[in-house]
């Protein structure tokens, strides 16, 4: 029987460079049991088959979880419980069945004029400054735009959105929050929750993009509080998740040298969604014994699906951390597979290539401002806090500051 690993994502560097941490297992093999009970797949074949597989649940409630478990009375962890990503199931596909006409392809290439707007409108703004902070001055606001216009919701605080999402990105991690997380994540929910109530009332307009979600609530298909726990995880889905891929693109971008030229390429494109995820892992929990490869999964054991990890899988992808536009691997993993597949993956993308181009166009070249990254102290979800790009400043690669709590 394989030994068990030490792998832990909170040990000091692993936010400047987890690879280091994922390089090691995966030379060792693709699937590991580590010291805490946990199971991790870092190669991509067992990682899209846990995806796909409904025997790994995505509902941990009955799962114990390290610091014990959540407060059920809080009125952000019932909405969390509600949101699609933490259904299984009938229950999961009802809801997502409700959301996913927003966003089919076809919906999406109708906000694409307004995207490249904002993109210029806020490089403008920016221009001329020897700061810039590519999450506060360029993605936050342009990803927080454009999920409120997707969802018609003008009105609603873009600073309350913006806090509830940071707020809320504790559900996804694989630590029990404090209770002074728990209670500002109940603060910002329950003034969320009322604008977005105040905004499905509104939206009478059979035009107006929530009415059919209004409909679905007035049929009785779906309650008003799930509806409103829905859309405030598809705001907070829709920010985080595009704030982070805009990030890790341009410093992979910056790193390899690509210009903005190469962008015309889709094949760059679909190279930098894999090497950059904003999703670096997420869990799964075993609903029955399941023998993988060799390893048998016990009922009730949590997962850990290192995404990154697979999508650099040397195995599958020759020369991993390289883009190679002429690769021939199967499609990344960067938005997740199976039943869970990413509602917002035709959003993400145009959102991330219209960024990237307006950016490689007016940032300095690579190696002529020092770029400064501070993450936040997370596991799953890769979160810069801060990327300072200085204009003319001084030469070198980026520096990573490690945001301790
Ligand atoms: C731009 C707007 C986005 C929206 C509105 C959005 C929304 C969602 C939603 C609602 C789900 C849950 C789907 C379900 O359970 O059926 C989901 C899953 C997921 N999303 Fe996105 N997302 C967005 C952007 C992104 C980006 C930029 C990434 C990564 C590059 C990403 C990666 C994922 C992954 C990996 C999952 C699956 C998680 C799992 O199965 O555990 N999403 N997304």
């Amino acid at each position: 029987m394989q030994a068990a690993v030490h792998f832990n994502p909170f040990d000091p560097g692993f936010q400047a460079d987890p690879f280091a941490f994922y390089r090691p297992l995966a030379a060792a093999g693709p699937l590991h049991r580590t010291r805490l009970g946990v199971w991790i797949a870092v190669g991509y074949h067992e990682c899209a088959a846990i995806l796909g597989d409904s025997r790994f649940l995505r509902d941990h409630s009955k799962v114990p979880r390290r610091g014990g478990r959540h407060d059920p009375e809080n009125r952000a962890v019932q909405s969390a419980a509600m949101a699609m990503l933490n259904l299984d199931g009938a229950a999961h596909d009802r809801i997502r069945g409700t959301f996913s006409p927003l966003f089919t392809r076809r919906n999406i290439l109708r906000y694409q004029d307004e995207i490249d707007r904002g993109a210029q409108a806020l490089l403008r703004h920016a221009e001329g400054a020897d700061r810039f902070d590519l999450v506060r001055d360029f993605a936050l606001p342009l990803a927080t735009d454009t999920i409120k216009a997707m969802l018609g919701i003008g009105d609603c605080d873009s600073a309350l959105i913006q806090r509830f999402t940071t707020d809320s990105v504790i559900f996804l991690e694989p630590v029990t929050p404090t209770a002074d997380e728990l209670v500002q994540a109940e603060q910002s929910y329950h003034r969320l929750a009322a604008q977005i109530a105040g905004a499905i009332a509104a939206a009478n307009d059979a035009a107006h993009p929530l009415h059919p979600i209004r409909t679905r609530v007035d049929e009785g298909a779906l309650t008003a509080d799930e509806a409103a726990a829905n859309i405030a995880f598809v705001l907070s889905a829709g920010i985080d998740t595009t704030v982070n891929l805009i990030c890790a693109g341009y410093l992979t971008m910056a790193a390899q040298s690509v210009a903005a030229a190469d962008l015309a390429n889709e094949a760059v494109i679909n190279e930098l969604l894999r090497l950059s995820p904003s999703i670096h892992m997420t869990g799964r929990v075993a609903a029955e014994d399941v023998l993988l490869g060799s390893s048998m999964i016990k009922a009730g054991s949590l997962v850990i699906v290192a995404i990154a990890a697979g999508n650099r899988d040397p195995l599958v992808f020759s020369n991993p951390d390289a883009i190679d536009p002429h690769r021939k691997g199967p499609v990344s993993l960067g938005f997740g597979a199976g039943r869970h597949f990413c509602i917002g993956v035709h959003l993400a993308k145009l959102e991330a290539a219209i960024a990237w181009r307006h950016l490689l166009r007016h940032l300095p070249p690579v190696g002529a401002g020092a770029i400064e990254i501070e993450y936040e102290r997370r596991a799953f979800i890769r979160t810069p806090r801060r990327v300072l790009v200085r204009r003319g400043g001084a030469d070198g690669g980026p520096t990573t500051v490690d945001n301790g709590r």
